[in-house]
Parts: C-alpha cells; sequence; structure tokens
C-alpha cells in the first residue's frame, strides 16, 4: 500500500466545531477543544481530521458564508490556536483537512462589498450580476435549497442589478469566469498550503462553473435547486488549475469535492482522470432505503463508474446537511451494522463526528432552531462526560442528542460492548488489513434474501456479510472462518457459527490467517 497516496486507504472525520468540544465554556466549540482532543481520536483510529469552516463569517450559513478567506472567526481561535493544532495533529501522525468554499463567498466579504458599490467598480464583474428582465422580473427561472425553493436571485435598489446566489442571498455566488476571481482563489488555497495544510474538502465546488448564458432550466426541473442540476464543463477547467496549484506542493496533498449532484453517472467526470479532483464524494448512497438489494446496486454502480486507478471512490453515511444515519434508520442495530459496512466497502470512509457514539439528531423546539436550512438536529453538540452537562455549560448554542447520559464519550469508552468500540474495533480491522483498506471488492451471489456478502482481497481477504431484514438467517462463510468484527459485538474471535440476526453484519476472516 505504501505506493499509494495515504487518501486512498484513510479514514476521513468529519469535525464540526462549533458542536465538537468547547473549552471556554461559552457553548460553542473552539480549536482549543479539538486540540485538546487529538489523542482520543488517535484512540479511536481515524487518519484525518476535516473541520468545516472555521474562517471569519457573519454565520448565516454557519462558517459557509466566508468574509475572510485567509484568517480564524473568534469564535473558534486565531491563526495561533490552528498552527498549534496542525501541529499536534501531525506530531500524532493526523491529517488536517479545511473546508474551502470557492462558490460563493458571504455578502459581507470585501470583495461583495466592493462588487455591489457601483456597476463599474473594479470587483463588479467579480460576482454575477443580471439586469432585471421585462417588468422588473428575476433574470431566470433557478431556485435555491432554501426559502421553500426561492429564486436564486436578489436585486440591488442601488445598481438596479440582480446578483446570482445559489445558496441564501447573503452567499453571492463568485463569477469564476473572470481569471482574477480564479487567481484570487488559488491565492487563498496557497495561504493554507503554505501553513501545511493537507488539502481542503471543496464546499459545492461542482457550481463554481456556470454558462454566462444562465438559461432557464426546463420547466420540470424549475423545482430542483439549480446547483444540484449545475454540471457544466467549465467546471472540469477551472478544476484542472485548482489541482495544479495543490499538486505543486509536496506531501501528497488532496482535495475532496463535494459534488452534490443527483446523478452519480455525472461524479466521474469531475476527478477527470487524475486531472481534476482526487476524491469527490458520491452522496445518493446516503438516501438509500434500508434493503440489501439496494445496496447491493449502489455498490455495482460505483464499481462500474468509478476507476480506482482514476477516480478512487468514496462513501460517506452522515454528513452536518442530513439527518444522521443512525435517525434515518430508525435503530442502533441498523446504525451498527451500516457502520460495518461503511467501513468495508472500496473506498474512502467519510465519519461524521458523533456517528462513532450512535448518536441521533437532537429534538430542537421552534424557539431554538438557527439554521436557515432546517439542519440543527444533525449539528447537536458532542456529549463527552457522563455529568449532566456532558461536557457543554447549561445552553450550549443547540441542546444535546438524545439519551446523552448514555450516548457520551466517557461512558462509551469504558463499555466494550459500544458503538465507540465497534468503530475502533473496525478502524483497526482496516488499518491490519490491506484487503479492508484498499482491496478488490467481489459481490457474493446467491446470498439468501436480505444478505448483502463481498469479499475483499489484496493478497489476504475478509468476507464481509451484512443482514438487512429481521429474523435469523443461515449464511455460507468460509469453512472455519473466524469472527473478526460483529456489529453486536457477538462471537469476535471465534469460529463463525454460519448464522446471521436481524440487522446484523460480520467481518470474517480465513480459518487460516
Ligand atoms: C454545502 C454545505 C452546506 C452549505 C452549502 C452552501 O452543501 O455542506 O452546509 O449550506 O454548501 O455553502
Amino acid at each position: 500500500m505504501s505506493d499509494q497516496p495515504w487518501w486512498k486507504s484513510a479514514v476521513v472525520y468529519q469535525i464540526y466545531p462549533r458542536s465538537f468540544a468547547d473549552t471556554n465554556g461559552d457553548g460553542v466549540g473552539e480549536l482549543a477543544g479539538i486540540r485538546a482532543h487529538l489523542d482520543h481520536l488517535v484512540w479511536l483510529g481515524v487518519d484525518a481530521l476535516w473541520l468545516s469552516p472555521i474562517f471569519p463569517s457573519p454565520m448565516r450559513d454557519f462558517g459557509y458564508d466566508v468574509a475572510d478567506y485567509c484568517d480564524i472567526d473568534p469564535t473558534f481561535g486565531t491563526l495561533a490556536d490552528l498552527d498549534a493544532l496542525v501541529e499536534d495533529a501531525h506530531a500524532r501522525g493526523l491529517r488536517v483537512l479545511l473546508d474551502w468554499v470557492p462558490a460563493h463567498t458571504s455578502s459581507d466579504h470585501p470583495w461583495f462589498v466592493a462588487s455591489r458599490s457601483s456597476r463599474d467598480n473594479p470587483r463588479r464583474d467579480w460576482y454575477v450580476w443580471r439586469d432585471p428582465g421585462p417588468g422588473g422580473a428575476v433574470p431566470n427561472n433557478w431556485t435555491t435549497p432554501w426559502s421553500e425553493g426561492g429564486p436564486t436571485w436578489t436585486f440591488d435598489e442601488r445598481t438596479g442589478q440582480y446578483w446570482l446566489h445559489s445558496f441564501l442571498s447573503e452567499q453571492p455566488d463568485l463569477n469564476w469566469e473572470n481569471p482574477e476571481v480564479v487567481e484570487a482563489m488559488h491565492d487563498t488555497l496557497r495561504f493554507w498550503l503554505d501553513r501545511g495544510i493537507d488539502g481542503f474538502r471543496a464546499d459545492v465546488i461542482h457550481n463554481i462553473g456556470k454558462d454566462p448564458a444562465l438559461a432557464d432550466v426546463p420547466a420540470h426541473q424549475a423545482k430542483v435547486p439549480h446547483c444540484a442540476l449545475n454540471h457544466d464543463p467549465r467546471t472540469i477547467g477551472h478544476l484542472r488549475g485548482i489541482r495544479a496549484v495543490v499538486d505543486a506542493y509536496p506531501g501528497d496533498r488532496m482535495i475532496v469535492g463535494e459534488v452534490f449532484l443527483t446523478e452519480t453517472k455525472q461524479v466521474p467526470a469531475y476527478y477527470d482522470s487524475g486531472r481534476g479532483l482526487h476524491l469527490s464524494f458520491n452522496f445518493p448512497p446516503m438516501f438509500l432505503p434500508w434493503e440489501a438489494a439496494a445496496w447491493r446496486g449502489a455498490i455495482e454502480e460505483a464499481a462500474a463508474l468509478f476507476d480506482p486507478e482514476d477516480a478512487w471512490p468514496t462513501w460517506v453515511l452522515s454528513n452536518h446537511d442530513w439527518p444522521r444515519h443512525r435517525t434515518r434508520l430508525g435503530s442502533e442495530a441498523r446504525a451498527r451494522a451500516a457502520a460495518v459496512l461503511l467501513l468495508t466497502l472500496r473506498g474512502t470512509p467519510f465519519l461524521y463526528m458523533g456517528e462513532e457514539l450512535g448518536l441521533e439528531d437532537a429534538a430542537v423546539p421552534p424557539e431554538r432552531v438557527v439554521d436557515p436550512g432546517g439542519r440543527d438536529g444533525c449539528r447537536a453538540p458532542i456529549p463527552w462526560t457522563r455529568d449532566s452537562g456532558h461536557g457543554w455549560p447549561p445552553r450550549a448554542w443547540l441542546p444535546l442528542p438524545p439519551d446523552a447520559a448514555a450516548r457520551n464519550v466517557q461512558a462509551q469508552r469504558d463499555a466494550p460492548s459500544s458503538t465507540l468500540h465497534l468503530y475502533r474495533r473496525l478502524l483497526a480491522a482496516r488499518r491490519n488489513c490491506d484487503a479492508l483498506a484498499s482491496g478488490s471488492l467481489h459481490l457474493l451471489d446467491g446470498l439468501p434474501d436480505g444478505v448483502l456478502g463481498y469479499r475483499r482481497s489484496a493478497g489476504d481477504e475478509r468476507l464481509v456479510l451484512i443482514h438487512f431484514q429481521s429474523g435469523e438467517v443461515a449464511v455460507p462463510g468460509w469453512p472455519g472462518s473466524v469472527v473478526e468484527v460483529a456489529s453486536d459485538g457477538r462471537g469476535e474471535g471465534e469460529t463463525f457459527d454460519g448464522t446471521l440476526g436481524s440487522d446484523r453484519a460480520v467481518i470474517l476472516k480465513p480459518a487460516t490467517s
């Protein structure tokens, strides 16, 4: 595996810094909180951390509205705090990825303030401005994911034109067709690469290229957010430039792109055979039902579309934008079996902080809702300790997730049967086995209904079996094979008995290994 870049066999752990750990008692997490828990993350066994945005921001979209790409928001600390965090992470063998938001800035960014100030400001064309249509109408029929699909346009009274915003009106889209924008954004990458950052998760990066015609979408798609439809070839050209900036640095720096398109078949283009993104998210599996056939289909599709040489796949079950998979799947047993799946598929897995504790989304009462996109539940603070505050002041910025008395780090570290220990065993199994970390995947045929099985091979071999239904089912293992990890912890280290109970998954190793 040594000839492969680190990000092919790594497991990346997403941290939403506001909710990770609070060390100053203000109810909001910060960089010092992350730094204080690095040893825990090493104990867990992840390889890299991706920090959701920590840059100065008015926080209308909680940091995905950047007002300065080259500094740290005081909520989270200072540049010196980040340097210290990166140094300590590197000393422990952890890599650090930042969240780069290239498609739009905050409306508070000085670039937009200048752009908005007059039609002849030199920065006017750094954003996308258009004249009103007949009768003052918006320039086209594009919609945002917010405000029940409101228009992607806001009218500026002073200069008499609309600005384009694929998301909130306070998130104006940058105009990547302007070479000055391209250069300025490349410089923001260099700023962090020079400081030793290992790479970036690039927010809605498929949305940077746009056909300047800005034509209407067909009427039947007018309610689909435009950003989910915008599969434009100009983006690929921009990605080549971005890739060249990142690859000019030593040490396998990388970019994983948030390519949020509804169709998987559109995603591989963004890798551009090694000239575009190093990795891209592939989101449709996040929305699959808990069914063996659906997952088999997704695995076959990924195998057909993503060439492991040029377009190494990724897998993810949860992030800061969608209900957690524990909430979506509806039971702890399923969430634990899903963890076995996530961490044994072929590709780089991304974990979202708290899934290793089996966290569910918090119930957020209407008076405490803060996110304009309704995503507060999955962003609730991480419970660290057993005591009543669980490591947070009485009123943290969001309510804690349900059952924090049991689902907290301290309690679960003490309980070998916990979800936390399951994740730790899965991560250790990957780390110790080339087949699981990066080997080939061969789906098994002829398994009973509701069972998905595959063999991973890279010199060594593992068999993974997942039962998606209730009741007990007999499944063929290898003769004499041993249970390496079981989603319910039962039978580990023992010869596999050939049965799987409800929503149970196992990793088997051959008798001889
Ligand atoms: C991405 C982020 C999401 C954000 C949006 C706009 O989808 O993951 O949190 O709201 O982009 O930046």
